[in-house]
């Protein structure tokens, strides 16, 4: 397989050298430094060329260097600090790899420049922390077409494995009318975020008492952080009336962005904040559950319940990013881990069949030491996101198309209501996508195999497939009634026919609902 190059670049000062080094130690393959190169070919110092020769001379020598390194691969290339400033040089090698701008503040730069001794014009002008200032004034614009990956207070082995882990996550772009975000998926993103969100202004994350704790510091001091209680029953309009009285005290104008860390709860609160404060700032989401990563963070729904129902106000708030980290899924209790399974294994029947051959294939995923197959994660995650994405683009505002991502959610959140929400919605939906699954089978949609196969997979991520007894029928179909979802005040089904072929089914009978819902295990 062809290897990429990965270029760094940026102003002097902001350890491209050091960290480049670093990386291709870590990536494990060799190094380049286009001012190393030249120097050697040409016998003498980048400074004395300039002296000798003049600037022409060495951009010549930088351009003959970069056509050179352009029909290589594989390598880590720390280039001098305006050579990718020239568009034939950045075209060129841009063309073999990734290219990430490395930067640091002018103080920063200042000290480091000080510290490895050479000469530099610049230290010798009256002020140079100003001069460096000012340089990076005039330079940021042309920087600013590459990534950009903050070094300031990092040592270069955090910047290299930060670079590591950028190059190892998987970014799909979900597309809506007026626009498109990225969703990245990958370990260890939170750091990152400003760069991989895209983020220029000031941060205000909103998180809860249980996440906030463990990772709200991941995103460096300069964040401002909001902590809402955990929990549904905490996903109210006295909640989102909180914040905006935290958000008003703290100063918080429409050039800041609102960055959701937490499961579903969290994403929808703040999205929904985020949507109407100041009549709307840019949001990004960092969810940090599976059913979230899966689920809640794709799409734009946010929202909150009230007394009459769940979801019931609320509004369409596109995000600016979605970065799904991968690793703080290790803390997720085991019960929640299982609880977002069961929206993947949805994803796989509704559009993965590949998906759904994994997760048959995968060890089981019941015990937290068993969710050490980390790489299946991401994958896991990636796809059902992909699946989410193709539907969500096809009908971004939910006139139709959308529903057969409700696929076990018809049967999923009577058993969630009529429980007083004693069980997740994730086992409701489990048990939703048995009820659904049988229902098909009956009405001669499916083959009757198709039940143990699901079931199967359902069983082995540690999730229920049984509706309990004491559920009763009646009880369930009133709430189905209920259900906003119902298409005028008939009851609307999706079922599965296969493993990645749905279909929707109008009007069926309350007899037949109730039959399966016996079957399925209610009283
Ligand atoms: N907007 C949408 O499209 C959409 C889609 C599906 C679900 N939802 C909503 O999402 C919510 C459910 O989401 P959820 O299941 O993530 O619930 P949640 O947000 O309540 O999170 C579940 C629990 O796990 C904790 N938690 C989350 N991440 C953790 C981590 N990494 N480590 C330790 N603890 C962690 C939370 O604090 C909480 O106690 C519901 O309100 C649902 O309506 C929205
Ligand atoms: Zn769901």
């Amino acid at each position: 397989m062809e290897q990429q190059n990965v270029i760094l670049t940026g102003f002097m000062g902001t350890g491209k050298s050091t960290v480049g080094r670093h990386l291709a130690e870590l990536l494990g393959c060799e190094f380049a430094d286009t001012d190393v190169l030249i120097e050697e070919r040409h016998g003498s110092s980048v400074a004395a060329i300039f002296a000798e020769e003049g600037e022409p001379a060495f951009r010549r020598l930088e351009a003959t260097v970069a056509q050179e390194l352009a029909q290589r691969q594989g390598l880590v290339i720390a280039t001098g600090g305006r050579l990718m400033l020239d568009e034939a040089n950045a075209a060129l090698l841009a063309a073999t790899g990734p290219v990430f701008c490395l930067t640091a503040d002018p103080h920063t730069i200042l000290a480091r420049l000080r510290e490895d001794g050479a000469q530099r014009p610049l230290l010798a002008t009256p002020d140079p922390a100003q001069r460096i200032a000012g340089l990076l004034a005039e330079r940021g614009p042309a920087y600013a077409a590459f990534p950009q990956i903050d070094t300031t207070g990092k040592t270069p082995a955090q910047v290299a494995k930060e670079l590591q882990m950028l190059l190892d996550k998987t970014v799909l772009s979900v597309a809506y009318p007026q626009g498109s975000y990225n969703v990245v998926v990958g370990e260890d993103l939170l750091p990152s975020l400003t760069s991989l969100a895209d983020i220029s202004g000031p941060v205000v994350v909103i998180t809860d008492t249980n996440v906030g704790p463990l990772y709200a510091a991941q995103f460096g001091p300069a964040a401002g952080v909001i902590t809402i209680p955990a929990g549904e029953q905490h996903k109210t309009l006295q909640t989102v009336q909180f914040l905006y009285d935290e958000l008003l005290a703290a100063g918080i104008s429409r050039q800041a962005t609102v960055v959701a860390l937490g499961g579903g709860v969290v994403g929808d609160v703040a999205g929904f904040v985020a949507a109407t404060y100041m009549r709307g700032l840019d949001f990004v989401q960092c969810p940090t559950s599976l059913l979230a990563m899966v689920d809640a963070s794709v799409g734009a729904k946010t929202g909150v319940d009230m007394p009459q129902g769940k979801n019931l106000v609320g509004a369409f708030k596109q995000p600016q990013a979605v970065l799904a980290d991968i690793s703080t899924l290790r803390t997720l209790p085991p019960a929640e881990f299982a609880s977002g399974m069961a929206e993947v294994i949805k994803s796989a029947i509704i559009g993965d069949p590949q998906l759904f051959l994994r997760l048959e294939a995968a060890p089981a995923l019941v015990t937290p030491e068993d969710r050490i197959h980390w790489a299946d994660v991401a994958d896991f995650v990636t796809r059902s996101i992909e699946v989410k994405r193709s539907v969500v683009e096809d009908d971004p505002f939910e006139k139709g198309l959308r529903a057969v991502l409700n696929l076990g959610h018809t049967f999923g959140h009577a058993i969630e209501q009529a429980s007083g929400y004693g069980i997740r919605h994730g086992e409701g939906v489990a048990m939703g996508l048995i009820a659904a699954t049988t229902m098909s089978a009956e009405l001669g949609h499916a083959d009757e195999s198709l039940t143990a196969r699901i079931a199967s997979v359902l069983i082995r991520s540690g999730l229920p497939t049984r509706i309990p007894h004491f559920l009763s029928a009646d009880v369930l179909l009133a709430a189905m009634g209920s259900d906003k979802k119902k298409a005028n005040g008939r009851l609307r089904f999706v079922l599965p026919r296969d493993i990645g072929d749905v279909i929707i089914v109008d009007d069926i009978p309350e007899t037949t609902v109730v039959g399966v819902l016996r079957a399925c295990g209610a009283s």
